[in-house]
């Protein structure tokens, strides 16, 4: 059988990331999602990765998005957003993904409102980085790098 060595890394966006850019700048950064997706598919080029990138604002479409992932990718870089703060069905999903998961915020989530404080998705996932704006997301590049090298 041929071992075929995946490279490519899936990046997840949970609600109102889409409006990045135009929603709480002093708290988010001006830079728009697709700013950080095209900065992210050029660091993981240098990284010998690809990116698949994905947003929704619906719960459901998350799930359905990584449970179709299941076995197809290197990574999961995942910013749930509000919902990291409240989801079971996403955390559920992802421990049944079989590859290294990273947790991401733009903000520090740590220094924000107490209910921003606990998310449900970081016991499933390998670590989590947040407080780095945009960077954070290349950032999660680097540390996937570092867990399968
Ligand atoms: C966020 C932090 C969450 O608390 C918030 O609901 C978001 C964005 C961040 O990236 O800092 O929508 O995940």
């Amino acid at each position: 059988m041929i071992n075929v060595i995946k490279k490519n890394i899936l990046v997840v966006n949970g609600p109102n990331l889409n409006m990045l850019g135009l929603r709480e700048p002093e708290i988010y950064g001006r830079e728009t999602l697709d700013d950080i997706a095209e900065n992210m598919t050029v660091r993981a080029k240098e990284l010998g990765f690809t990116v698949d990138f994905y947003q929704s604002n619906s719960e459901g479409d998350l799930v359905d998005r990584i449970q179709v992932a299941r076995g197809k990718y290197a990574a999961l870089i995942i910013n749930a957003a509000a919902f990291s703060h409240t989801s079971v069905a996403i955390v559920d999903a992802l421990r049944l993904v079989d590859f290294p998961i990273i947790e991401v915020h733009l903000s520090n989530i740590f220094a924000r409102e107490e209910f921003r404080h606990h998310s449900c998705i970081s016991p499933a996932a390998n670590g989590v980085i947040c407080g780095f704006g945009a960077n954070s997301y290349i950032l999660a590049l680097e540390a996937v790098r570092n867990i399968l090298s």
